[in-house]
């Protein structure tokens, strides 16, 4: 079981009063004039200077892999970040490892030079795991495995990660440069580069206060640190110590645990403290982690948030099922904008995770992109879904090429058999945009192999049908 929990529910409206009148091209409009072309808030420029549109492709366990990132940067998204990686898992190094229950190392692999920035994402339970699981993953797993564990061990006794020796060996592993951390990240594939290059793979280490998964033997992870704000401090506090001081740390958090005063006194006293310890931002979703998926984000909470802190940088979560719901939540979230204030220091929120609303539809970034510049947004054509649908299928295979055993036709086979399975649940989405939906799905979800994904798409994506 992944971070999902319960996603199985139809798309609601968030709660958010009157947002439905807003018009997105006017919010484009006040966007570019404050900040100029993109719209992005200059104080993420001056931390993540790609990351120039104000919203991003959020982490969604099973899905986001590098194959699912690329296809949405090739559409016009700015940033990424991994789905939510167990500490545990990336410590052990493997999928063998029996508490797995998270994302899986390989799928969250950065892609090359075109999956980027990218933030990595960590959940656990320890604030020394979480150093040293941040550690590995910001050198791509460059040390051996125990040495790893060993400074899981140095690090829970007290002793500090920049320690000279630790960061002595941190350098050497850095400076070594691609060859050494390229073979650790097992990158070879034919059309995909997704080889480690000489620069840092991560932009930000995200530290995810949201998942709702249930504890693991009575620890908490994920959101359930909101009803122990003092645990989650600790841990926001070991990764960014832990995290070399040019890659950022972030926070994805819920609005509170649930709907209780002393919970959202949590929530507030961890949101404080991330800033105080250094965290460039925090990503808050609407919802409480007891409602794990179900019913509406709120947006209000969100609003008020940004403006009792109108000088920190805070993104949104929760119901942007739409391009025109990417700008009606930054409008929204940021009331303090109609009152006129200066375009410096920025106010409003600087931008939004698109989540379950990006899945099977990359082209809500290139909608957005669209917006921004002033163009009526486009539903994707039949040609664009045939052309997406090969590339995001020939995309999985270079990722589970990676990691499938075996050698030769018999690798080749597992990795497309896993493809065309893991494919399904992308299809049954891309497949709304097409206008024989039902059939569409149906014959996707029958493929096993990239010759009958094909034969799909010569059968159905061939003649320019209008879209939906
Ligand atoms: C299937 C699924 C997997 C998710 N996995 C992650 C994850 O790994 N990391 C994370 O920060 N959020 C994860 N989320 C939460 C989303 O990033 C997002 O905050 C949430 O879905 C609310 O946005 P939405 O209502 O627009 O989908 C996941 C959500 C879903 C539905």
């Amino acid at each position: 079981m992944g971070c999902d929990g319960n996603n199985a529910t139809p798309p609601s409206p968030a709660i958010a009063p009157g947002a439905g009148e807003i018009d997105p091209r006017r919010v484009a409009e006040k966007l570019v004039s404050r900040f100029g072309e993109g719209g992005m808030d200059p104080r993420v420029r001056d931390v993540t200077p790609a990351f120039d549109a104000p919203f991003f492709q959020a982490g969604l366990a099973g899905y986001s892999d590098a194959a699912m990132r690329i296809i949405a940067r090739r559409h016009g998204c700015p940033y990424c970040v991994t789905e939510a990686l167990l500490d545990r898992t990336l410590l052990a190094g493997g999928r063998g490892f029996a508490k797995a229950d998270l994302g899986e190392i390989e799928d969250n692999i950065p892609g090359g030079d075109e999956d980027r920035p990218l933030a990595g994402q960590i959940m656990g339970s320890e604030p020394a795991e979480m150093a040293a699981a941040a550690i590995k993953m910001v050198e791509q797993g460059a040390r051996r495995p125990a040495e790893y564990r060993d400074l899981v061990a140095e690090m829970g006794h007290g002793a500090r990660p920049r320690d000279e020796e630790t960061q002595r060996r941190r350098d050497e592993v850095v400076e070594a440069g691609p060859t050494a951390r390229a073979s650790a990240a097992h990158s070879v594939s034919a059309s995909l580069d997704l080889s480690v290059s000489s620069d840092r793979s991560f932009a930000a280490i995200d530290v995810n206060l949201a998942c709702p998964v249930k504890k693991i033997a009575k620890k908490s992870r994920g959101g359930h640190w909101l009803t122990q704000p003092e645990g989650a401090i600790r841990i926001l506090e070991a990764v960014r110590e832990a995290t070399p001081a040019d890659i950022a740390v972030t926070v994805k958090m819920r609005r509170a645990y649930d709907e209780t005063d002393e919970m959202r006194e949590n929530f507030l006293r961890i949101f404080d403290a991330a800033y105080d310890i250094g965290c460039a931002w925090v990503t808050v979703h609407g919802r409480t982690v007891t409602q794990k998926y179900m019913g509406p984000s709120r947006w209000d909470p969100i609003r008020e948030l940004v403006r009792r802190n109108p000088e920190r940088v805070i993104f949104g979560s929760g119901d942007v099922w739409n391009v025109s719901e990417i700008f009606r939540m930054l409008d929204y979230c940021s009331s303090s904008w109609r009152g006129g204030l200066p375009a410096h220091p920025p106010t409003g929120l600087a931008g939004v995770s698109v989540a379950r609303g990006c899945i099977g539809n990359p082209w809500i970034f290139r909608q957005a992109r669209d917006i921004l510049a002033g163009r009526a947004p486009q539903a994707p054509s039949i040609e664009q879904q045939r052309d997406v649908l090969l590339q995001h299928f020939t995309l999985a295979m270079d990722v589970n090429r990676l990691w499938v055993r075996g050698e030769g036709e018999a690798r080749e086979e597992r990795a497309e058999r896993h493809t065309a399975r893991t494919m399904r649940k992308f299809a049954i989405k891309f497949a709304e945009h097409h206008p024989e939906t039902l059939a569409v799905r149906k014959r996707f979800i029958a493929c096993k192999t990239m010759q009958e994904w094909r034969g799909v798409l010569e059968e159905h994506y061939m003649s320019e049908v209008t879209a939906s």
